[in-house]
């Protein structure tokens, strides 16, 4: 009996339990598909997929393992666009027969013919036994593989390690799902929650190791946001300084500036601007309006709303000229921008990950606008104190706890003196919850193999990044 293989709908509020589908004619592999062996292979393939973090976009992350029972006789993963796919990757490394193996795919092998071959064909012609992904390929265009193999014959299982997948790929999934970027709001701060001194000293509040952590963000984002308060007061560079020995020249990719400034304010010789080395995207009001008093409280003076008038056509064209990309968005009543919109604007650019590096005015707008789905935050054991020293978030916050952001799936690390804290909001759970239910895949395998040995220790997780 053939068994169709149905995903559920990314969209659907919770997801998913793991599904074994055993084709008619499908070759029964001589592995034992012991749940320790699967893990380890599982876990081996995220972390090949994890090494094209950074270079991957706007494709997913994905790596493959393919085994015979324990011995890995294939492995490979996805570089990049126009790259082949780690499934191919994977079997071109196989220097043996494939008869009988199984294949470990971090995400459901494609089913379409876009600049490769359909993978699902590939692991076919290659005669695997048995397929274990992790992810349902969110996107209907490339999804299939999975039914596909079944419908041909071969043991398919998803959803192992399922939770895993879909957080390294969380950037493509709210790309896919959301059709907007996912959002990292990133601070360092005091422990009294301040990003700088009465006096707005606030180079440097952590040390090497915390800022260092904090490059590598930056190099697995495609943009980084800042507001025109950070771009006037720090001149920043917003690139990737790593030492040569972690990441090589070659590899570094500079995320993308994004700067938001609604009344033109922004120095047109700050770093980001000046030359063309770099193109950023600079956001600003459609020239007819002029921003009335914001979130922030802030009017635009008389002289300030004349020079953005007088200004506006010349700016956009020297920034233009310059190689930069101008994105008007139109202002709300508030005087505020709609970030909601901004970010599908940022989508249509191709942006998948936006990392939002303040300051406290665009750190509390994107906060009130509830479009946070991930904390990074940099705590240095300081008190800094003073009422006029600025703090990591502004904006107009909750009136009631109750209404308070709180951070699930914490994680804490220290970072020479300082501490690293990551954390998702309610928004970034939200669409990770989809995916949850890898552990239902342990329990069909196990309960299958009564007989199966006891698990091994837990191999050491996929490297993270964040
Ligand atoms: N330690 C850290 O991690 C860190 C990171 C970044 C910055 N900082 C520090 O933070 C300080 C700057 O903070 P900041 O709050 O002044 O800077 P900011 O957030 O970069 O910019 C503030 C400006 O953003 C505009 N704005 C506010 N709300 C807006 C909205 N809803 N839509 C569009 N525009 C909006 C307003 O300018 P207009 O009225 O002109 O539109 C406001 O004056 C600096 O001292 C910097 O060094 C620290």
């Amino acid at each position: 009996m053939s068994i169709a293989v149905s995903h559920p709908s990314p969209n659907a509020p919770r997801a998913r339990s793991t599904k074994t589908i055993q084709g008619a004619s499908a070759t029964v592999s001589n592995d034992t598909p012991d749940i320790s062996i699967d893990t380890r292979h599982m876990q081996h393939a995220l972390a090949l997929a994890s090494r094209a973090l950074g270079q991957s976009s706007p494709n997913p992350l994905v790596g493959c393992v393919i085994a015979r029972g324990e011995t890995v006789i294939g492995e490979g993963w996805h570089h990049g666009a126009g790259q082949p796919h780690a499934e191919i990757e994977a079997l071109n490394s196989v220097t043996q027969g494939l008869r009988g193996a199984t294949a470990y795919v971090t995400l459901e092998p494609c089913n379409h013919h876009g600049r490769t071959p359909p993978c699902s064909k590939a692991l076919l012609d290659a005669g695997i036994a048995r397929l274990v992904y992790a992810l349902p390929d969110p996107n209907p265009v490339a999804a299939g593989g999975a039914a596909r193999l079944a419908a041909a014959g071969i043991t398919v299982e998803g959803g192992l390690l399922a939770e895993e997948a879909a957080h390294l790929n969380r950037f493509f999934l709210s790309s896919v799902v959301r059709q907007r970027p996912w959002v990292i709001a990133k601070s360092a701060h005091s422990l009294d929650g301040r990003v700088a001194t009465r006096e707005g000293h606030s180079q440097w509040i952590t040390g090497d190791r915390a800022r260092e952590q904090g490059h590598r963000i930056r190099q697995a984002v495609d943009a980084i946001l800042v507001g025109p308060g950070t771009v006037i007061a720090d001149n920043p560079s917003l690139d990737v300084r790593l030492p040569d020995t972690e990441l090589p020249r070659a590899a570094r990719r500079h995320p993308t500036p994004v700067i938001i400034d609604r009344q033109q304010r922004v120095p047109l010789d700050c770093r980001l601007l000046a030359t063309a080395d770099r193109p950023c995207i600079y956001v600003t009001a459609t020239s007819s309006e002029t921003p009335s008093t914001g979130s922030n409280g802030r009017s635009p003076t008389a002289s300030h709303a004349a020079t953005v008038a007088g200004n506006d056509g010349n700016r956009l064209e020297t920034l233009r000229n310059r190689g930069h990309q101008p994105v008007l968005l139109p202002l709300r009543e508030s005087g505020d921008f709609d970030l909601t919109e901004l970010l599908h604007r940022l989508h249509e650019l191709g942006i998948q990950s936006l990392l939002v590096e303040g300051g406290a005015a665009m750190h509390g707008a994107f906060a009130d606008a509830t479009l946070i789905d991930e904390f990074a935050l940099f705590i240095a054991p300081l008190i800094i104190g003073g009422a006029g020293a600025p703090s990591a978030f502004g904006g107009t916050g909750p009136a009631s706890l109750d209404d308070a952001m709180r951070l699930q799936a914490l994680r804490c690390e220290a970072l020479g003196d300082d501490w690293y804290l990551n954390g998702l909001s309610g928004s970034g759970m939200n669409l990770l919850e989809r995916y949850h239910g890898a552990d239902s895949f342990a329990q069909t395998s196990a309960s299958r193999l009564s007989s199966s040995p006891a698990p091994a220790p837990a191999p050491a997780p996929a490297p993270e990044y964040l």
